[in-house]
């Protein structure tokens, strides 16, 4: 039976992964949470990974709060760059392969729309969440033995996320404006964790890959669809992010284009589902 640690359990995608991983029977599941185990401090990374000595290390923990990463940047930097030095060295000692999830905003976006990042372009973040998240997987990298996965736009059942946050917008408002000159792929944490699952099982070569659900949208035409799928009358207003940034200054920048080419995920036989179904699922439970 394969060891596997989840850092980060307490969070949206580790909480599911953690409970999908313990129900297979291939595998022996430890679990950290923020409670137990903070990233930042290395000897403690060091001592709990030799105590399991686990075949993967899965970190789910970051501090993932966008615009919260502008104006805490130390922190941030901490959990989401830094830290992850600490768990490339502990990953090493126990000869074990680690995957860092990682995010579409360590790139700038400029990319034509008409184009898809592939996984070897070069990053250059504009956010400082982008900018954090980067010098991680620069850390995660130091491991001999490393996946770093790039996802986007993540929702799930067990944390604050996007479509959370619009469906309690749309219960006490007419109209709600969304931007929509950002592309992306909205992805559910029940397609990541499908993702990872793969990976644990195919064991492709090491690196980085674009995981993300299929199929591009903007941030606007995602919220119609949640409401169309949820059945809520609430009209979606479409604004660009310039109007966006005068109404919210103090927001972060994020990039136009986060379109994240597949190609590499699928050449090692994994095909995620369509954004669309992937929220329609999403929204079947979140609605029971
Ligand atoms: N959410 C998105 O839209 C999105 C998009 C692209 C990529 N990602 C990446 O996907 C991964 C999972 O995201 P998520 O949305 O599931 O995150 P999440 O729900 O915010 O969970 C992250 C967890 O990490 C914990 N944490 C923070 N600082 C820590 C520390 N020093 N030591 C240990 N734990 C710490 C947090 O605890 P507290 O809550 O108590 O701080 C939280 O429980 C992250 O790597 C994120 O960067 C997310």
């Amino acid at each position: 039976m394969k060891k596997i640690l989840v850092i980060g359990q307490d969070g949206m995608l580790g909480g599911e992964l953690y409970e999908r991983l313990s129900n297979n029977k291939e595998y022996d599941v430890y679990k950290t949470t923020i409670e137990t185990l903070d990233i930042c401090n290395k000897q403690d990374v060091i001592n709990e990974v030799k105590k399991i000595n686990p075949y993967y290390i899965i970190n789910c923990a970051a501090y993932t709060n966008v615009d919260g990463c502008e104006t805490n940047f130390d922190l941030a930097n901490s959990v989401n760059g830094i830290a992850l030095e600490n768990i490339a060295e502990a990953t090493n000692l126990v000869d074990a392969t680690l995957i860092q999830i990682s995010t579409d905003y360590v790139f700038d976006g400029k990319l034509d729309i008409s184009e898809e990042y592939t996984e070897d372009m070069p990053a250059n973040p504009v956010s400082a969440y982008g900018k954090t998240k980067y010098l991680g997987e620069q850390n995660a990298m130091k491991a001999n033995k490393y996946y770093i996965l790039r996802t986007a736009w993540l929702y799930g059942l067990r944390g604050k996320n996007f479509v959370k946050t619009m469906l309690k917008l749309s219960e006490t408002k007419d109209e709600i404006s969304v931007v929509n000159d950002q592309h992306g792929s909205p992805t559910s944490t029940t397609s990541l964790c499908e993702i990872i699952e793969q990976i644990l099982e195919k064991e492709p070569k090491y690196g980085i890959y674009h995981s993300t659900n299929e199929g591009f949208t903007v941030w606007s035409d995602f919220t119609k669809k949640i409401f169309e799928f949820a059945n809520v009358s609430t009209k979606v207003i479409p604004i660009t992010s310039k109007q966006y940034k005068e109404m919210y200054p103090n927001s972060s920048d994020r990039p136009a284009n986060s379109k994240l080419l597949k190609n590499k995920l699928h050449s090692v036989g994994i095909y995620p589902k369509n954004w669309e179904d992937a929220l329609k699922e999403y929204l079947k439970e979140e609605l029971k």
